[in-house]
């Protein structure tokens, strides 16, 4: 259904509520759109954080989203065996300082993954006998936490050490082969000799819901808790897609392991999809977290669908031009915020892209708000431009002006019509009105494309 006003109704429509609109202006003191996902998460005392290879961070729209966005990061891969001993007893470092200095010059948590996995391991660590590889994972993560001592909120400890499907047992490894099911217990004991102050996490996928795996989890746990090992928090991946979709139980079974006394987190959130149906997953998993009072905060996996390891499903928050997707104003919805983050607008705030847009709300009140999309156009002159915005669900467009829209669902495709021609870096902007029906989130920006 298409979602303007038929235009005779529409043109009415404006004109009386040009005239509510200037009276409530004054009422309602113009509010720019200022909810960011870190921002409401804090607000909701979690943090919100996102996965960030160091190699990225160099690209001006990647650590603007970031930094506007997120208040915790993982390095998704810097802190890894092969990164930072790649060679028995020489640690490197250098990608993950990176990360750990730029996340500390924004004041963001930063996760510390991994110490011990099967995975990303070097082989020389697969070779070692027993004895040996007792003092290397022990020296492991001795010298990495030493490291990063002060700096790090939460460290993954263990990754991923039991098996998928209904055996409930542990997953074969160089550290499970060699050292059995104490290796788990004896990496946590040396980490909080290491670093006291970081929480120590137990960090697994396809234990998001209740299962023989989840079970087997818990049950180590439990037994964790009884005994006195060491452990402060269970981290839940979570990375779901049709296959592997969001658990029905999935805030019961965070709720039963905080019942044990540790921390939860959403650690590697991605959901692959797109529109509502992925929007409605992400503010589940969301809705999950917030009613779990231990649940700390979460992670997604990535911030842009272009960088993630499963990018052709798109299970990110923004898509590949850093362009908020309705998953992001579901999130953002989900958690209490308002508005739209995205004051650096579309294309990423990309110098090369032919245009750029920003959006601003202009004014508020309690059933309404208005809106300005500014397009600008890049290094050299266009003739005209399309930007596409995807409005929330329940949302009405009640006017738009100086911009021609054509509507598919929620989306309105915005055309210039006298204002097509800027020249190099020059600026016109389009304006809306929107009755709110119970969503106050920003629309979604799309790309801007020039003719
Ligand atoms: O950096 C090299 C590059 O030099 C080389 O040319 C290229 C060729 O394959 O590989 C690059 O390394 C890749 C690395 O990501 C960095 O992009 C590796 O091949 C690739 O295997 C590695 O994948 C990572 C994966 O863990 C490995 O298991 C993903 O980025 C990372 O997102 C993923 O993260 C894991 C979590 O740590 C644990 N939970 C599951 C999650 C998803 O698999």
């Amino acid at each position: 259904m298409p979602r303007s006003l038929p235009r005779r109704a529409a043109g009415a429509f404006a004109s009386a509520l040009l005239a509510a609109t200037t009276l409530t202006a004054l009422a309602h003191s113009a509010t720019a759109a200022d909810g960011t996902l870190g921002s409401a998460a804090a607000a909701k005392g979690r943090y919100f954080g996102t996965a960030v290879a160091a190699n990225h961070l160099g690209e001006s729209a990647y650590s603007g989203t970031l930094d506007r966005e997120f208040n915790a990061v993982t390095p998704e891969n810097e802190m890894k065996w092969d990164a930072t001993e790649s060679t028995r007893n020489t640690f490197t470092f250098g990608a993950a300082d990176q990360i750990v200095s730029h996340a500390q010059g924004k004041g963001m948590k930063v996760r510390g993954h991994t110490l011990v996995w099967h995975s990303q391991l070097p082989s020389w660590v697969s070779g070692l006998g027993a004895g040996d590889l007792r003092t290397a994972m022990n020296n492991h993560i001795t010298q990495v936490m030493q490291h990063y001592k002060g700096k790090i909120y939460a460290w993954d400890v263990v990754n991923e050490a039991f098996q998928d499907g209904s055996s409930g047992a542990r997953r074969s490894s160089p550290f499970q082969d060699k050292l059995g099911n104490g290796f788990i217990e004896e990496a946590f004991r040396t980490a909080r000799s290491v670093d006291p102050d970081a929480k120590l996490c137990y960090n697994d996928y396809n234990t998001d819901g209740v299962n023989a795996k989840s079970n087997a989890v818990y049950d180590m746990v439990k037994d964790f808790k009884a005994r006195g090992v060491p452990i402060d928090c269970v981290g839940f991946q979570s990375h779901f897609n049709s296959a592997s979709p969001v658990p029905s139980d999935y805030q019961a079974n965070l709720q039963r392991f905080a019942d044990l006394g540790v921390d939860v987190q959403i650690t590697e959130l991605d959901i692959e999809g797109s529109g509502t149906a992925q929007a409605n997953n992400y503010a589940n998993v969301v809705k999950a977290c917030l009613a779990v009072t231990r649940c700390t905060g979460l992670t997604v996996w990535g911030i842009t669908d272009k960088y993630s390891w499963r990018s052709s499903g798109t299970p990110l928050l923004f898509d590949s031009n850093y362009a908020q997707k309705p998953a992001y104003a579901a999130v953002l919805t989900t958690l209490g915020g308002t508005g739209g983050g995205d004051g650096g607008g579309g294309n990423g705030g990309d110098p090369a892209a032919a245009c750029t847009i920003a959006y601003a709300r202009t004014s508020d009140w309690n059933d309404g708000y208005n809106g300005e999309v500014t397009v600008t156009a890049g290094a050299a002159p266009i003739t005209g431009w399309t930007v596409t915005l995807t409005f929330p669900s329940g949302q009405k467009v009640s006017a738009l002006w100086n911009g021609s829209p054509t509507w598919n669902g929620d989306v309105a495709t915005v055309r210039s019509t006298y204002n097509g021609n800027l020249a190099a870096g020059a600026s016109t902007s389009f304006g809306f009105t929107v009755m709110k029906n119970g969503s106050s989130t920003a629309p979604t920006l799309g790309t801007c494309t020039a003719s």
